[in-house]
């Protein structure tokens, strides 16, 4: 079974990178969509975003890191994905992430699959991993070294 996990991944957390290597141990392939999204403004453009995935993933071959721009669905049929795949962390990701679930379902009958975060990774988000970088703070232990380089270049 081949899988889409997509997101914005600006920048990916090691809460990202855990799903995605737990995701690459059940099914066959694991394609990683980085999406451009022209309404929202990002840290990273798309190609550092897919840059620094690439760098951080390039030990599994099954991995396949790849940017998409317009509907999730769209870009799910033309990889030719048999479901996406999602990291769920708390509640509070739940009901944006149901709905979003059932609508590309009703949109292209593309069903998702949630994986729960793990618990050391459950509070971890880009947002949070940014702000907390921009106030000087320690991100360390919540992003890969490679991220933790580029966000002191930005
Ligand atoms: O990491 P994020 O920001 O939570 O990821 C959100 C993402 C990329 C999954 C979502 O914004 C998305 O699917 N964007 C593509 C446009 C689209 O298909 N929108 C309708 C979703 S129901």
């Amino acid at each position: 079974m081949k899988v889409l996990i997509p997101g914005s991944f600006d920048p990916p957390t090691n809460g990202h990178i855990d799903v995605i290597q737990r995701a690459s141990k059940v099914f066959e392939e694991v394609i990683v969509g980085v999406v451009v999204n022209p309404q929202k403004k990002s840290m990273f453009d798309v190609s550092e975003r897919e840059g620094m995935l690439t760098e951080i993933l390039k030990d599994f071959v099954n991995i396949e890191i790849r940017s998409f721009e317009g509907l999730l669905v769209d870009f799910a049929k033309e990889s030719k994905v048999d479901a996406i795949a999602k990291g769920l962390r708390a509640m509070t990701d739940f009901d944006y992430e149901f709905q979003m679930a059932q609508m590309n379902f009703n949109l292209a009958d593309f069903e998702t699959i949630f994986i729960p975060a793990s618990p050391e990774y459950g509070y971890v988000s880009s947002s949070m991993v940014k702000e907390i970088f921009s106030y000087g703070g320690d991100v360390n232990a919540l992003v890969p070294l490679i991220v933790v380089e580029r966000l002191k270049n930005v």
